[in-house]
């Protein structure tokens, strides 16, 4: 089974999609944790340097860490630095060639549930279900802001809806594979639903 769920920034993909996976026993991908993993590596590098810097790194997810050349780097990645940055060099075709190959790889070989921007449209364009779940800006940068706050980060809520907003509009709006619904996916907004509903309402659509 293939399911792809899309959607912006704080929408709540990757806690959802990960649920989704360990309820129906099928792997779970974070294929933004991938972005996010080779913009770690890239930083600082020439861009004449990437694509034989692509060609030399080892991405693997192992017991749901993600590892970079073998190094476990899953909360490296998640600094409010990498996620500038990866959006940003989430724009180059290089990387997302790379990527997205990648990522086919591992559709071939087992069922999963993949979570990130583009892949209803570009990677599992033939997915058995499509989820495109999203929430209005300020709902999803309330949550970020909450989360933030959990592990004392310290950002004020419009910080926090201010980078989400910018995210959003470089997602959007890059050249190729921007963040859009296809329409065969189904709609999903979280903004009046609590996390058990939403597992609901997508789990409703499967079984
Ligand atoms: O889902 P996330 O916030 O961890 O994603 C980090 C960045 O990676 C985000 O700015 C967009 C980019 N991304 C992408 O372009 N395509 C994907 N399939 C997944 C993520």
């Amino acid at each position: 089974m293939k399911i792809a769920i899309d959607g912006p920034a704080g929408s709540g993909k990757s806690t959802i999609a990960k649920d989704i996976a360990n309820r129906l026993g099928i792997t779970y991908v974070d294929t933004g944790a991938m972005y996010r993993a080779i913009t770690l590596k890239l930083l600082g590098k020439k861009e004449s340097d990437f694509e034989k810097t692509l060609n030399n790194t080892k991405i693997e997810f192992i017991d749901e860490k993600i590892f970079l050349d073998g190094t476990d780097v899953s909360d490296k990645i998640r600094t409010n630095e990498i996620s500038k940055n990866t959006s940003e060099l989430s724009k180059n075709p290089l990387i997302r060639t790379h990527l997205v190959n990648l990522q086919k790889e591992i559709v071939k070989k087992e069922s999963v549930v993949m979570e990130g921007r583009d892949i209803a449209s570009v990677v599992i364009p033939d997915a058995d279900y499509k989820f495109f779940l999203t929430a209005t800006p300020e709902e999803r940068a309330r949550r970020r802001y909450l989360q933030f706050k959990e592990k004392n980060v310290d950002l004020t809520y419009e910080e926090v809806l201010k980078d989400l907003k910018v995210r959003d509009k470089n997602d959007m709006n890059r050249e190729i594979s921007p963040l859009t619904k296809s329409d065969d996916a189904i709609l999903i907004d979280s903004t009046n639903l609590n996390y058990e509903q939403t597992i609901s309402k997508i789990l409703s659509y499967i079984r």
